[in-house]
């Protein structure tokens, strides 16, 4: 089979924590495929051989769907589905965090399984975690294209992810609505925000906030943190005061109730969960989501067939190796931390 024979069938897959915006890849890549075949058809400095059409297929529930053999072509209930799903959250493919695909058995079988449905290149939107899954499947002989869609932004080879922004604006509302409440009863609220090990959510948000805890840059120890909040209290004579920390930090309802004994004034915790990944997905990833999905697909029509992960850097998107991507060291995020922090009075320096 020549190359590009070999190369004419994509499937696509949603992996990990779902975002919002990953919906908006699978509708580029959709339309991106239908453009660029009818283009093709018209272009007469292609050979018969080139002309030949992409053909997408879909996979449902991540790298499970692979070896549940659950992939699909496009009928017309899909082609609905597709194109009325770009202002809805989740994904319509679904997802799944599939912990058997770490075992080289189970991406062997997955292999087989592609193969006999004839895909040439895997489109796999998620985190680092998604891209550890599509590193070892391409080093079994398949082209792999990773897109980054997680709302934690913990993807570091990209300036963004799909699904940050639109998350970010339902974080700053839901911190609004408490500030609101705890300004009417002055209290002291703790909020906790997603983001795994990363602290970008809750960083981004706290502009909104009197003080943030992220996991680095610094962590500040629980007993400092009520230190902290008792100064703000004693010093600022807020109404209010919004605490933000990063989810695996604390046990918040605990800090609430230490705060509570230490400074005798009302304190209540608020753990947002997965309210952060639900919702129609921001003007904003809807755009990156798109610009990615048709990136990722111009990719696989490219000669070769190198195994790349789509970032955006500054302003642009690119493609790098996965293993170079995944790779990649964390930037400090502490002197944006110190310069929030320093806005409700507080220097702190670890
Ligand atoms: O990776 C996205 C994320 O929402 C993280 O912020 C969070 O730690 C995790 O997924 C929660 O996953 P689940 O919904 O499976 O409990």
């Amino acid at each position: 089979m020549s190359e590009i024979s070999k190369k004419r069938k994509i499937a696509i897959l949603t992996s990990g924590g779902d975002a919002p915006g990953m919906n908006n890849v699978i509708h580029a890549v959709y339309k991106t495929v239908k453009a660029m075949n009818s283009e093709k058809q018209t272009n007469k400095n292609l050979s018969p051989e080139e002309k030949k059409p992409w053909e997408l297929l879909l996979i449902k529930g991540g790298y499970q769907g692979i070896l549940k053999k659950e992939i699909f072509e496009i009928d017309d209930y899909w082609k609905q589905l597709i194109t009325n799903s770009t202002k809805i959250g989740g994904t319509i493919l679904g997802s799944a965090r599939f912990k058997a695909f770490e075992e080289e058995e189970t991406r062997k079988k997955a292999k087989r399984i592609l193969d006999e449905f004839g895909v040439g290149v895997l489109i796999a939107v998620g985190g680092d975690g998604t891209f550890a899954g599509l590193q070892k499947l391409s080093e079994l002989g398949i082209q792999c294209i990773g897109i980054p869609g997680t709302i934690d932004n913990d993807v570091v080879s990209t300036d963004v992810t799909i699904g940050f922004d639109t998350a970010l604006n339902t974080v700053v509302e839901a911190i609004d609505r408490i500030r609101d409440t705890s300004n009417s009863h002055s209290r002291i609220s703790i909020v906790e925000v997603m983001g795994r090990h990363c602290g970008d959510l809750a960083i981004h948000a706290a502009v909104n906030a009197d003080l943030v805890a992220t996991p680095g840059n610094p962590k500040i120890p629980e007993h400092e943190l009520i230190n902290i909040v008792k100064d703000l209290h004693h010093k600022q004579s807020l109404s209010s005061i919004v605490v933000l920390v990063t989810e695996n930090l604390y046990d918040v309802k605990k800090l609430a109730k230490n705060i509570e004994q230490e400074l005798k004034v009302e304190t209540r915790a608020t753990v947002l969960g997965q309210i952060q990944r639900g919702g129609a997905p921001s003007a904003s990833d809807r755009y990156l989501a798109t610009m990615m999905g048709i990136f990722a697909v111009e990719q696989a029509d490219k000669k070769g067939d190198s195994s790349v992960i789509i970032a955006l850097q500054g302003n642009k998107l690119t493609v790098l190796p996965i293993h170079v991507a995944l790779s990649m060291q964390r930037s400090d995020r502490s002197a944006a931390v110190s310069k929030i922090l320093r806005l409700s009075g507080i220097f702190y320096k670890k």
